[in-house]
């Protein structure tokens, strides 16, 4: 079946956005609305407000998606849109709205799992990725290490059994005063700081299983922050080197691991965390030595986007995966296919 182009959607979370992504999974256009400002004086995502953000720009942001890709409506071959995890009220805007567009074009729906869209997005922009491949998915609401063999067919090694990489990143941010989300500031922040200057705990490292845990690493560093009511510019940049090493150090070990007893020769980084500088640099030189093909996708399609979601539709529309129209958006977490 060839593949087509297909009108993207995602609004699982606080970013409004709509993508054209072609056939050959090469992006037309992927406008992308945050909600950074909304939310910025809560400290966090307010799901009530995240729902009505996209209420009032979705139908804007899916017109500039069209008009940026000089496409007409009617040569879209398919709506794909994030129907699960998420927030529900985000997730039911998209879905809600997908489901209205594909029944009025007489179009298929796809409904994509938006954890399949940070590891899918990877295809945007490398063609050459073959099966099977390792990819660890890192997010503000997901940390797992997953093999996939094929598009269709994955195993889930180890997850998080709390809090998600992204999540002890942002909470950090928060107690350090950072804009939310935490994350990418703190990623700056860790430049030139010593990531040796504060030993954190290293979770799970000595378990013989591919779980991971961040909460402990957390109060860690809230307790550590605590006992400090001001520290100079250079006890910051250390803080932060040293809390991201901890959480990047556990991260690389057991995926290494985990490449190593399954024999896997290809790695793929994806979610929000893998746009992390000391992320991709730690994993890209181990890469280089070890005869292992390393894949990230760029900061853009690295956080939420829509054309990473319509990479994934692409793979299920070959596989002829389509979605009914009483399609429901679910929050629970983990990567069940719709
Ligand atoms: O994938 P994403 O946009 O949304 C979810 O599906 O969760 O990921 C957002 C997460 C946030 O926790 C944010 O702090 C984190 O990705 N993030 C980073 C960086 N850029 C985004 N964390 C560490 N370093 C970064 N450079
Ligand atoms: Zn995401």
């Amino acid at each position: 079946m060839k593949k087509p182009l297909i009108l993207a959607i995602e609004t699982s979370c606080d970013d409004t956005s709509a993508a054209l992504v072609d056939g050959n999974c090469d992006v037309l256009s992927n406008v992308i609305s945050s909600q950074e400002e909304v939310h910025l004086k809560y400290g966090g995502i307010v799901p009530e407000l995240a729902s009505r953000e996209h209420i009032r720009t979705l139908i804007p942001i899916v017109e500039m998606a069209l008009e940026k890709a000089d496409v007409n409506i009617k040569d879209v071959k398919a709506v794909a849109v994030s129907a699960n995890p998420g927030l529900i009220g985000s997730l039911l805007v998209g879905v809600s709205f997908a489901k209205g567009l594909a029944f009025s074009l007489k179009k298929p729906l796809i409904a994509v799992n938006h954890i399949f869209g940070h590891v899918f997005a990877n295809f945007l922009e490398h063609k050459d990725i073959k099966f099977p491949f390792l990819s660890l998915i890192v997010s503000g609401g997901h940390t797992e290490l997953v093999i996939f063999s094929s598009a269709i067919k994955y195993t889930i090694l180890g997850k998080t059994v709390d809090d998600a990489a992204g999540e002890a990143f942002d909470k950090i941010g928060k107690l350090l005063g950072l804009p939310y989300p935490g994350g990418p500031h703190i990623d700056a922040l860790a430049i030139g700081g010593n990531k040796s200057a504060i030993e954190f705990p290293l979770p799970m490292l000595k378990h013989d299983n591919f779980d991971f845990s961040f909460s402990g690493l957390k109060t860690a560093g809230m307790l550590y922050l605590k006992g400090r009511d001001e520290m100079n510019e250079t006890q910051i940049h250390d803080f932060s080197s040293s809390f991201q090493y901890a959480i990047v150090e556990v991260l690389f070990r057991k995926t290494i691991r985990a490449l190593e007893e399954h024999s896997i020769k290809t790695l793929l980084l994806a979610g929000g965390v893998a746009a992390n500088s000391e992320l991709r640099s730690t994993f890209t030189q181990y890469c280089a030595g070890h005869n292992i093909n390393i894949y990230y996708p760029t900061a853009e399609y690295c956080t939420d986007n829509a054309a990473m979601i319509g990479a994934a539709a692409q793979f299920k529309y070959i596989n002829k995966k389509f979605a009914s129209l009483d399609l429901n958006a679910s929050a629970v977490k983990g990567m069940k296919l719709l």
